[in-house]
């Protein structure tokens, strides 16, 4: 019984071959990060209120200038096709269904065009890199732009590729057929990129500095969110550039090993940057109760991952709606708990450190 994301995690894995769920699953060295997401939970418990009508519970938000049915968007992933065969093309309707916005990875294996044209009620979002060849990078934008994106989500912790020790031991390398077409359309490159590791050593540009998200906020009307910040300095320093939100993620712990848990982190970027800019974090989420806690913290939302990829490899379409549902279901059901009928009447007096673990 497909209950809860653990549940499809493990159907995931035993329909996955063992190089795709390595690449899927794996970290940065021996996955410490990854483990330091997923326990920060337990580091947190509800201080749930009594006495308050919880028959009516509304997880709705507007954000970015989009309005989401729950706090909750799909991060971006590469190639979906190493998953479920239509790739990304079964995930847009499951998000679309649930009513939460979608990001596409500048690796996507289907095109942001392609997805805008077959499921035109998703919200789209489009991740990019800043590439050396910063035209790459300004084609996706302007590409976004014209599909009708909602928003641009720069990652800007990748000037250095993570030494994934799983994918490096097995030298995961593209099955045949699976394509990274959304780059492709911005390279004009032959789009047959056999390693996405090793492409991205040649083309991400290490010489990344503010200054690229001040240039790249210049290149489009749509928000521009920092993805990959880890401090509330850096927070900072993405607002004066002229991003309209941030993203606290590790990259699920795929790029520095030992980089503390982004829940961890969120508390401090929250109180650098106050309560009225928009801050969202990503790494560990596999519960609506994880989703409560962080937003408990001061999220505005939180971006899943790896659980999206277990649903597509699960039942396709079907199995992200699966994931997605089960999020927002159990977020409700953690809210009426807790005594909060809106997000609005969520703030830190909700949460408290588990006694022992801190
Ligand atoms: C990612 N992530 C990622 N991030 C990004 O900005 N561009 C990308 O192309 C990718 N690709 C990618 C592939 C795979 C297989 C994984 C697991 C992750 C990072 C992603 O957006 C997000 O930060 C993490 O996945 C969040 O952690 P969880 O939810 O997977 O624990």
């Amino acid at each position: 019984m497909l209950l809860t994301l653990s549940d499809y995690e493990a159907e995931a894995q035993a329909r996955l071959t063992k190089p795709v769920w390595d690449f899927v699953t794996g970290g940065a060295g021996e996955d410490g990060t990854v483990r330091a997401n997923r326990r920060a939970f337990d580091g947190w418990r509800f201080r749930p209120r009594v006495g308050i009508d919880v028959s009516s519970i509304d997880v709705s938000t507007k954000l970015l200038g989009c309005s989401w049915q729950a706090p909750i968007a799909i991060a971006p992933t590469a190639l979906h096709e190493l998953c479920a065969r239509d790739g990304e093309l079964a995930t847009a309707p499951a998000a679309a269904s649930v009513g939460l916005p979608f990001t596409v990875s500048t690796f996507g294996s289907r095109t942001i065009e392609e997805l805008a044209a077959s499921c035109p009620q998703a919200v789209l979002w489009q991740q990019v890199y800043v590439f050396k060849d910063r035209s790459v990078t300004a084609s996706l934008v302007e590409r976004a732009h014209a599909a009708g994106a909602g928003a641009i989500l720069v990652t800007v912790d990748s000037p250095w590729l993570g030494r994934r020790h799983r994918d490096m031991r097995g030298e995961f390398a593209m099955p045949p057929g699976v394509i990274a077409r959304n780059l492709a359309a911005s390279t004009g490159d032959d789009p047959d990129i056999v390693s996405p590791s090793a492409h991205s050593r040649r083309t991400m540009d290490p010489s990344l500095t503010w200054r690229d998200i001040t240039w790249l906020s210049g290149l489009t009307d749509l928000p521009v969110v920092c993805k990959g910040v880890q401090t509330g300095e850096d927070a900072v320093a993405a607002r004066e550039a002229g991003a309209a939100a941030v993203v606290v993620s590790n990259h699920g712990g795929r790029q520095l090993e030992g980089a503390r848990a982004t829940l961890d982190a969120l508390p401090e970027v929250v109180a650098a940057v106050g309560p009225d800019y928009p801050v969202l974090m990503d790494g560990g989420v596999r519960s609506g109760r994880d989703v409560l806690l962080a937003l408990g913290l001061g999220a505005s939302a939180v971006l899943v991952g790896r659980p999206v990829l277990h649903g597509l490899a699960v039942a396709g379409t079907a199995g992200v709606a699966g994931v997605l549902t089960t999020l927002v279901e159990e977020l409700v059901d953690a809210m009426g708990h807790c005594g909060r009928t809106t997000l609005r009447a969520i703030g830190h007096d909700l949460v408290t450190p588990t006694l022992g673990a801190r």
